[in-house]
């Protein structure tokens, strides 16, 4: 029996796939490359190219395949993107995925993970935000999510299927060959990075005019290997029939973006110039999770313990393609 993964060509979903093969498990991989490419497929792994709402692929997939479980990582994920162009965010998060979902609902499968986050829960009224805290996203991206979240729960429900639904705060670091590639890059680690090795001038800040001690946001940084062994605990908890959940995985420590610059700087020794812009639509000053139910119920344990570590990590993967593109 095996796993489908969409979104493996993808930089957490690449990862997670890679990740489960080492651990043993069968895994496939349906990815429509629109904002990866084929060579981020980890090796190995039999790769469906098309979309998630392509009928007639799901057919194919459904026919050659024995499907166990679904990890659905397949989405576009720029919140700033998904507040000026909402339709593609509610039509390709929400709309394609439950017409995924159900399709393979009706085809029996029973267990589902789905890659959530921190964006469904808007501006915090308390930290660390746990699971019950209210859920109020400020994006399309967030409530793209939340929906997702929602059709769920129905479909729980209505036929039993259970789900896991894991909330990453940012998924961050690189595991080998697979780190963070996204097309187009908005994410900060790899921003900075990217600083560090010249390819760019300056990083720019969005906005510093937060409620956090120095103005600029505050994130839980967490590292895209836990993040893969989420997955597989969750697989286990789903195939022991336990029922559905909803996890955030996170470290439960908060770093401002120039925290996370300054660690950049240490770590790659380069100067990396800042310029401060106009606050970002749909940005909460601070994200920091509690992951006690990841803990506790999983048992699940952060290997990487230090935002240091993390960008270690993603240093030498950057480094490495830098020198291997030269
Ligand atoms: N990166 C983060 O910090 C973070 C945080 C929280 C949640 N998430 C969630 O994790 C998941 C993976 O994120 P990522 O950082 O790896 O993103 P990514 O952009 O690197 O990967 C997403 C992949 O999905 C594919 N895809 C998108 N729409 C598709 C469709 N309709 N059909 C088939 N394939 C499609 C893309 O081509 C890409 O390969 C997303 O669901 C995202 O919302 C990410």
């Amino acid at each position: 029996m095996s796993i489908l993964l969409t979104g493996g060509a993808g930089y957490i979903g690449s990862t997670v796939a890679s990740i489960l093969k080492e651990e043993g498990e069968e895994v496939i991989i349906l990815d429509n490359l629109a904002r990866s490419k084929k060579e981020y497929l980890p090796s190995g792994i039999k790769f469906y190219e098309g979309d998630v709402d392509d009928m007639s692929l799901l057919e194919k997939i459904y026919n050659e395949e024995k499907i166990d479980a679904i990890m659905h990582f397949a989405a576009y994920i720029e919140v700033g993107e998904s507040v000026l162009e909402p339709y593609k965010y509610y039509e390709n998060n929400f709309s394609k995925t439950i017409k995924f979902f159900n399709y393979f609902i009706e085809k029996g499968v029973k267990k589902i993970i789905f890659s959530s986050t921190a964006a469904v829960y808007g501006e915090p009224k308390y930290i660390p935000i746990d699971e019950i805290h209210i859920k109020k996203p400020t994006s399309p991206y967030g409530m793209s999510k939340l929906f997702v979240e929602s059709f769920l729960e129905s479909v729980e429900l209505s036929s039993g299927v259970h789900h896991v639904a894991l909330r990453y705060f940012n998924a961050s670091g690189a595991y080998g060959n697979f780190g963070e590639n996204h097309n187009p890059e908005t994410h900060l680690i790899p921003l900075i990075l990217e600083v560090a090795l010249g390819l760019r001038d300056k990083i720019f800040v969005n906005g510093n005019d937060y409620d956090t001690t120095d103005g600029t946001c505050v994130r839980d940084y967490i590292h895209v290997y836990d993040i893969a062994i989420a997955h597989l605990l969750a697989y286990r908890y789903l195939s022991n029939n336990k029922g559905s959940l909803k996890v955030n995985l996170g470290s439960g420590e908060g770093y401002s973006i120039l925290d996370i610059i300054e660690s950049c700087r240490k770590i790659t020794g380069a100067l990396i110039p800042v310029e401060v812009r106009e606050r970002r639509l749909g940005d909460p000053s601070t994200l920091i999770a509690s992951s006690k139910i990841a803990e506790d119920v999983l048992g699940w344990r952060r290997k990487y313990q230090t935002v240091d570590a993390i960008i270690e990590s993603a240093w030498k993967f950057h480094k490495t393609k830098f020198d291997n593109n030269k």
